[in-house]
């Protein structure tokens, strides 16, 4: 079959076991969708239990919801709990096949990790980001082994939507983005190729809008007349309730990256700074009728 643009012609790792870092809102839905599509054991880990047997709640809670609309069977979803297990030791990832983080989007963080991470992986485990917006080529450099590190991310809900964007750094060798492109093809998800540039594709594009719509919030527009007047554009979901489920300070973190990329095209938000600091999660509540 005809390769997609950019794809290497090298041959695809097995990836037989995968480690996550991170249990929160982005590792739990894709640790459950490599499980549910690769049939393998994956592994989840955290900063403390209380955050991994969170992430482990939140993926059985996905599989019983699956029971209970009859799409999946219990043996099923009994056996995909028995692939997905948790720790708080990154050694637990010593046979891994391939360790992807998503974890704060902080470069340092991001950093800390992929050195605990290498110190404990064989020298050809394939290594993934899912950051938004911050620099894949700045992780790779702090790496010992950069040339398999890969930008792979998702975009939420990771169940339902569609696309994968693969950043290949400088570095990156041809197994490794040979490699991720597989392991999309087998998440049957749609794989782009895109440069390491500030938020890549999709984020630079979608935060145009995002901003916007934050800007006349700032200039003093009321958010659901703002989101309520986008209603009938077509989109799936209005901006404020995409921000929402986000999650406002990824959204923030993403538009500080665009910020510092490209300048003023990207403007940091004022009241949303202002409802991160309040740990107001919404800016605004639809009712199921869709007034307020
Ligand atoms: N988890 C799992 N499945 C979900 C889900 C979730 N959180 N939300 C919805 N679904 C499923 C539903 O179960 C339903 O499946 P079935 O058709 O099989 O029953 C299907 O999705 C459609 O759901 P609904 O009919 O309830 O609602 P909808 O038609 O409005 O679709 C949506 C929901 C797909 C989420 C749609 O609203 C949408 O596309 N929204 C935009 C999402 C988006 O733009 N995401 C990108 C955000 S940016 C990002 O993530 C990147 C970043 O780095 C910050």
């Amino acid at each position: 079959s005809k390769r997609p643009a950019g794809v290497p012609e090298a041959e695809p790792r097995d990836l037989r076991r995968i480690g996550v870092v991170g249990a929160g809102l982005m590792a739990g839905q894709f640790a459950l969708l490599f499980a549910t599509q690769l049939r393998v054991p994956v592994t989840i880990t955290d900063l403390d239990a209380a955050r991994v047997e969170k992430g482990l709640a939140y993926i059985h809670g996905e599989l019983d919801k699956r029971v209970a609309k009859g799409r999946l069977a219990a043996e099923d979803a009994e056996a995909l709990k028995g692939l997905v297990t948790g720790t708080t030791d990154k050694a637990d990832f010593a046979d891994a096949d391939l360790v992807i983080e998503a974890v704060f989007e902080e470069l340092e963080v991001k950093q800390k990790v992929f050195a605990e991470v290498e110190a404990v992986v064989s020298p050809d485990c394939l290594l993934a980001t899912n950051t938004s917006s911050l620099s894949v080529t700045a992780m790779a450099d702090s790496l010992q082994h950069p040339e398999r590190l890969v930008g792979f991310h998702f975009f939420n809900p990771v169940a339902v939507m569609p696309l994968v964007e693969i950043v290949a750094t400088r570095h990156t060798n041809d197994s490794a983005v040979a490699s991720a492109f597989a392991l999309a093809k087998h998440l049957r998800k749609t794989a782009v190729l895109v440069q390491d540039a500030a938020a890549f594709v999709v984020n630079r594009i979608l935060l145009r809008l995002m901003g916007e719509i934050q800007n006349a919030y700032d200039d003093g527009t009321d958010p659901a007349v703002a989101d309520g007047a986008l209603r009938p554009m077509g989109l799936p979901m209005t901006p404020f309730t995409l921000l929402a489920m986000v999650g406002l300070p990824v959204a923030q973190h993403v538009m500080e990256s665009l910020h510092a990329a490209f300048g003023d095209r990207f403007r940091v938000s004022e009241n949303l700074q202002r409802l991160i600091e309040n740990n107001i999660g919404t800016l605004w509540e639809e009712q199921e009728d869709g007034t307020r």
